[in-house]
């Protein structure tokens, strides 16, 4: 098959496609997609520059998440047939022809969304959704802060916050991003160039702050994110863009008797994959179906030009995701 594989670790340049060999037929509890389309997620340019290594047991190919069609299911998969229409979680494998997934990590293509897009959708949703709403337990009475709200787990958290009945506050780097945001049901949205989004959620929330924040810049925005939040918020760290070591004012934490959780998707037990899963297909798929939240895709690359999906992720220029297309849907 034809997979994208990494001369070594650096930038875009070190990935290219070749042919690779088939990975195995799937074994009790798997199943095999012929893949039509695979998400890029900022995650995959950690791999690529040697940072983030793929947990024990999975593929080495970059890609966290595809959609396409199953191709054969082993022993005991009795929830997909042959030639379904699916989009599924990974754990690395997602930029090639073909990948072997266990089938607790697969969804239906979501009505209302064509095979190509559905591939955006696994990885960000359920991030967010494990995230905001089964850990941080976002209520729709309450304000949600969400940094980076033109990525794509921004763009994705924006939509089921407010779908959910939440209200939601971003942050973004540019006034297109901005209007992005406000499009998808952002109430108010600041500029982190130009404005503290401490005052920026101050304001927005009588001085009462956010209830839960959706943080992607770790150690450079600790402090101020246990400022903005409210009394007993919840501050949710997904990424590390501003690094892993911050300084915290624990006796702040205890006066507002806040939370801060952080988690990592990847190299969770494949059980609280399927769980999670699970919980997206009760309660996310059918906010898609209604047209409440949508895939929010950028361009749509072909494989060939990964490196160039690679370069537009890290430049920042895109909105939303960028999706590689694999074979025609
Ligand atoms: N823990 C997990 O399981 C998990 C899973 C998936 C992703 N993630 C993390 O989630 C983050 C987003 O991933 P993605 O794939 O959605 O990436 P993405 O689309 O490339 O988004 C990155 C975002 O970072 C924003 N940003 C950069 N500097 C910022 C700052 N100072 N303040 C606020 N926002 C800033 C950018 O905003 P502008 O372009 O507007 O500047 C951009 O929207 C990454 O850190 C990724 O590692 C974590």
């Amino acid at each position: 098959m034809r997979a994208v594989v990494m001369r070594g670790t650096g930038g875009p340049d070190v990935l290219a496609v070749e042919e690779v060999a088939d990975p195995p037929a799937p074994r009790a509890g798997e199943l095999a997609i012929d893949v039509v389309a695979a998400g890029v997620n900022r995650p995959d340019l950690l791999q690529r520059q040697g940072h983030y290594p793929p947990p024990a047991g999975a593929p080495l190919t970059l890609g966290l998440e595809c959609s396409g069609r199953v191709a054969a299911v082993g022993e005991g998969v009795d929830r997909f047939a042959v030639g379904d229409e699916v989009c599924a979680l990974l754990a690395g494998g997602g930029y090639a022809e073909r990948v072997v997934v266990p089938a607790g990590q697969v969804l239906p293509r979501p009505d209302g969304v064509s095979l190509t897009e559905a591939a955006a959708l696994p990885e960000t949703v359920c991030t967010v959704w494990s995230n905001v709403f089964m850990l941080a337990g976002l209520r729709p009475d309450e304000t949600l802060l969400v940094h980076g709200g033109a990525s794509g787990i921004g763009t994705t958290a924006i939509q089921l916050a407010k779908a959910l009945g939440a209200r939601v506050l971003a942050t973004v780097g540019s006034a297109e991003k901005a209007e992005l945001c406000r499009e998808l049901g952002a109430t108010a949205v600041a500029n982190y160039h130009t404005e503290d989004f401490v005052e920026f959620v101050r304001r927005e929330t009588d001085g009462h702050g956010a209830n839960v924040i959706l943080d992607i810049m770790g150690a450079a925005y600790l402090p101020r994110n246990l400022e903005a939040l409210a009394t007993e918020g919840r501050l949710v760290v997904v990424g590390l863009q501003g690094g892993r070591k911050g300084e915290l004012d624990l006796g702040l934490l205890q006066a507002k008797r806040a939370a801060i959780l952080a988690t990592r998707l990847r190299p969770r037990p494949v059980a609280e994959k399927a769980a999670i899963v699970a919980s997206v297909v009760e309660h996310v798929w059918p906010l898609i179906k209604d047209g409440h939240v949508r895939p929010v895709v950028d361009r749509i690359l072909p494989l060939d030009q990964v490196a160039e999906a690679h370069r537009v992720m890290e430049a920042s220029e895109h909105i939303g995701k960028i999706v590689l297309a694999v074979r025609p849907g």
